[in-house]
């Protein structure tokens, strides 16, 4: 242990007084740590948030709590996605137009607050603007120009990308899409053109399940094998991990880390929240719901510190920054608290649990 994180430790006994605290059901008091989470991160620590107006209350920008949303970004993390408006329907509306003033001030705001960008997402099934739906050209091309003007222009400021998010299926099949279905060769093609608009952006595969869906992974790490085989650029592999308190296991999760390592990859957990409420039966977050998901978080951030050599680590994302915004919520049509600041951004002991991790690696 360093003499910083032996010094935080102290810190966090005191203000949970004490480190003997045993009941199960107490949740830690964490308001009094003064350091944020970036600052005790053995790793990049980053954060999904809302830019637009579309996106109302979760805004950077726009909420009517952008400010105090900021200082709690800037203070906790040390790089920022676009939760939405770096998405194709987003940033390039019309086939001759992009939309940059919402992803322009989201990396100005990084750059105010030395932080990372991380670029979300070039290609995906979703959040497609119609034009591109409808597309009856040369897709080839198309891909080409929508890939090369997002990359080029911000080459100077966004470090790393996910190009392809969500190609394969659970059972580890290609996904139907109009990527897949007007290009086949799209994923080669798009981390190819990736590389050639930016040669030192680190590039990722992203996808959900693949923590614990061993099929879905194997075929997410045979199509990176095969891009490298064939001289394509490819840095590392993207676990959404949208999980839940049971889902999936730590074994579950090591086994894919170890898989990816083992494969020359990165590996990124690039969209970390948990879900509490899975089958919709908890009005509210109890105590030990708290401990439990702050010993969850806890453990997995362990895990990944444990199980993937520093030179594979890609960082981790959590998807948003209180429960009140989550994507969650509004998806799983009930309440739920997946994520470290609660509903009037206080840091919860799920939180804890991360910081815990950090400190105690
Ligand atoms: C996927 C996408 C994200 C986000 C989440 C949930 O994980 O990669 O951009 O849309 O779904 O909202």
């Amino acid at each position: 242990m360093t003499k910083h994180s032996l010094l935080s430790l102290l810190m966090l006994c005191f203000a949970t007084a004490g480190c003997n605290q045993k009941s199960p059901s107490a949740v830690p008091d964490n308001s009094q740590v003064s350091e944020g989470l970036a600052a005790v991160s053995p790793v990049t620590v980053g954060v999904a948030v809302g830019i637009g107006r579309f996106e109302s209350q979760a805004s950077l920008r726009y909420s009517p709590e952008a400010k105090a949303l900021q200082q709690t970004v800037a203070r906790e993390f040390n790089q920022v996605v676009a939760e939405n408006v770096m998405k194709p329907q987003y940033i390039h509306p019309s086939e001759n137009s992009y939309f940059w003033d919402d992803a322009d001030y989201l990396v100005d705001f990084a750059k105010q607050h030395d932080m990372a960008v991380h670029g979300h997402t070039l290609v995906w099934h979703q959040a497609l603007p119609d034009w591109m739906n409808t597309y009856s050209g040369n897709w080839d091309d198309m891909l080409k120009e929508h890939i090369t003007t997002i990359v080029s222009h911000y080459a100077a400021d966004i470090d790393s990308w996910d190009v392809v998010n969500e190609a394969f299926l659970d059972d580890g099949s290609p996904r139907q899409s109009i990527w897949q279905t007007n290009l086949p060769d799209y994923i080669a093609k798009a981390f190819n053109y990736a590389n050639q608009a930016d040669p030192d952006a680190e590039l990722y595969y992203n996808d959900y399940n693949i923590a614990g869906m061993s099929k879905k992974l194997d075929a997410v790490l045979a199509m990176a094998k095969s891009l490298r085989q064939r001289n394509i650029e490819i840095t590392g592999i993207g676990f959404q991990m949208h999980i839940d308190r049971y889902w999936p296991s730590l074994d579950n999760i090591r086994e894919a880390f170890q898989k990816t390592v083992a494969a020359g990859l990165k590996v990124r957990i690039s969209e970390l929240d948990i879900r509490m409420n899975v089958n919709g039966t908890e009005t509210e977050l109890s105590p030990e719901l708290a401990h439990l998901q702050q010993q969850r978080y806890q453990d997995i951030i362990l895990l990944y510190l444990n199980t993937v050599p520093e030179e594979y680590r890609g960082g981790i994302t959590f998807w948003g920054v209180s429960d009140k915004n989550s994507w969650v919520n509004y998806y799983y049509q009930h309440a739920d608290w997946p994520l470290l600041f609660d509903d009037k951004l206080q840091r919860k002991a799920a939180w804890q649990g991360v910081f815990n991790a950090f400190t105690s690696h």
